[in-house]
């Protein structure tokens, strides 16, 4: 496994347009995306950037709202209904490669590698395995 930069921290939360305010008026984020729907992962999505010394590539805050009933998030907000950390996004050179070593080393992957939020193959790995973190791995993106 090559570890790479910690691309995102996803949290749930039940409204973005909240924790948008939240973001911006508490935490003084000055870089927030405009939320877009990803029906096929049954979310709405919104990043908060966070500054780094280059201003470039820093890691972000992937804010995750439920897309309707059927949403894979639901359950977790049943449990935590103010929302709150769902998973940590590492990125890694070669997404096929880091699957086969997961794989190797018999971690159990959630369904198979499909295109995530940031338009790059990702896929998730049990958070049972993963010291208790729902884990998504992530292909750098070519622009980073
Ligand atoms: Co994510």
């Amino acid at each position: 496994m090559k570890l790479g930069r910690l691309n995102h921290i996803g949290v749930a939360t039940p409204s973005i347009a909240d924790s948008i305010t939240h973001y911006r008026d508490v935490m003084g984020a000055t870089s927030i995306s405009t939320p877009f729907d990803l029906p096929e992962q049954g979310v709405k999505v919104c990043f908060v950037d966070t500054p780094t010394d280059t201003g470039l590539n820093g890691t972000q805050i992937e804010l995750i709202e439920p897309f309707d009933d059927a949403s894979p998030i639901n359950g977790f907000l049943a449990k935590n209904p103010a929302g709150g950390q769902h998973h940590v996004c590492f990125e890694v050179p070669d997404i096929a490669a880091a699957r086969a070593e997961f794989e190797g080393m018999g971690k159990r992957i959630l369904g198979p590698t499909r295109i995530g939020a940031h338009g790059t193959p990702i896929f998730f790995l049990h958070p049972k395995d993963m010291q208790g973190m729902l884990t998504e791995i992530m292909e750098t993106p070519i622009d980073h």
